[in-house]
């Protein structure tokens, strides 16, 4: 396995609009990555329609995430920036995968029971099997590094579980086709930094989300520093001062997510911000938060205005970064159908 190239995979929904959560906990760190791995940076919109999507919406969102992938730093020509739905083989390789995967395994997953809510029933299958899909999307580039939230830590382990399973039940096969003792690296998730679980505004037990039904929730990248301004000014804290050290953020859950949002905008560990700031009052530090995020994200939501705007241009970073995925897809494809038996 040691010839493969290390390689970065990690994908993002195209189900709405994407907000300081998705740039904090993984976005910022698709952009460092870049510098160091061969990467491929993909809007999943088959994930996406796991639930019910308005198609025209749908179409919408998908070149909106592309664009604030790329207004947010990530050079499309470097990378493979394309859409899920484009390079067939994602699907194809979960189909193989679901063979692989057990039910037991996918009955432990927590996103599913929370998104499913009580009426387990009336889900879709596509909603149950979304993890193997996610799977089938790093494993077909046999991807070694995955950037993503905490969020996603269990879908992660699931990918390793079923990378391994499969390297395990072909043996033979894979050795008898040439691959050595593995065909998939197990992948390894990259979840750190001060903010890889950021949380709503109103309620610092929920985490910020796309689905959230209040607005004030979350700081969308599309909002304006007005926007900005007024969802800090309202979010939720407790009435005492910042405390000087990361212990006195225990048991203050709205403190330690807008200490950690803080801290990541300002590329400082939290421990550095509280040296700063233990002791002021929450509109003290609120006005400092709103000038941090103003200066950081207005550049990118009016390159993304822009960019969103250039239909043409982000259909063809979404076609070139597909056809260059096809040509990774389709090799690997290839080699798993004759490990499995399959005539090709
Ligand atoms: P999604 O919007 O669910 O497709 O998530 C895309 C990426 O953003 C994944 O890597 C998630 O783990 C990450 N993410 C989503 N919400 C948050 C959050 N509130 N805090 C940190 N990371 C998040
Ligand atoms: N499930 C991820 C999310 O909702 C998105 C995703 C799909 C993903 N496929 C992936 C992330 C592969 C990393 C790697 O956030």
């Amino acid at each position: 396995m040691s010839t493969l190239p290390q390689r970065v995979f990690s994908g993002v929904q195209s189900s709405g609009n994407l907000h300081l959560g998705n740039y904090l906990g993984a976005i910022t760190r698709f952009v460092e990555l870049q510098k160091n791995f061969d990467c491929l940076y993909c809007v999943v919109d088959l994930h996406a329609i796991t639930v019910p999507q308005d198609p025209l919406s749908l179409r919408a969102n998908t070149r909106k995430a592309a664009a604030t992938f790329i207004a947010c730093g990530i050079d499309p020509k470097k990378n493979i920036v394309f859409n899920q739905s484009q390079v067939a083989e994602h699907a194809e390789l979960a189909w193989i995968l679901n063979c692989v995967a057990r039910i037991g395994w996918l009955n432990r997953m927590t996103q599913f029971k929370e998104k499913a809510g009580k009426d387990r029933e009336n889900a879709s299958i596509g909603l149950y099997d979304y993890p193997v899909l996610m799977a089938a999307d790093i494993l077909i580039y046999r991807a070694t590094h995955v950037p993503v939230g905490e969020d996603q830590k269990q879908h992660l382990e699931l990918a390793r579980d079923i990378a391994q399973k499969f390297n395990n039940d072909f043996a033979a096969s894979i050795a008898r086709n040439g691959f050595g003792e593995s065909f998939f690296p197990v992948p390894e998730p990259l979840i750190a930094g001060p903010a890889t679980r950021v949380m709503s505004l109103r309620d610092g037990a929920k985490k910020m989300s796309k689905s959230d039904i209040s607005d004030y929730s979350r700081i969308n990248l599309a909002d304006d520093a007005d926007q900005i301004a007024q969802k800090i000014k309202k979010a939720k804290t407790d009435p005492d001062a910042l405390p000087s050290d990361e212990k006195g953020l225990e048991g203050r859950p709205e403190a330690d997510n807008l200490v950690g949002i803080f801290a990541a905008l300002a590329g400082r560990t939290k421990a550095d911000v509280l040296g700063e700031y233990g002791g002021a009052n929450f509109s003290a530090f609120k006005n400092a938060l709103i000038d941090l995020s103003v200066a950081k994200l207005a550049p990118i939501t009016s390159e993304m205005r822009r960019l969103t705007q250039d239909e043409t241009y982000v259909d063809g970073v979404l076609r070139d970064g597909a056809e260059r995925a096809r040509v990774l897809a389709r090799a690997n494809m290839n080699a798993v159908k004759d490990i499995v038996g399959l005539l090709r």
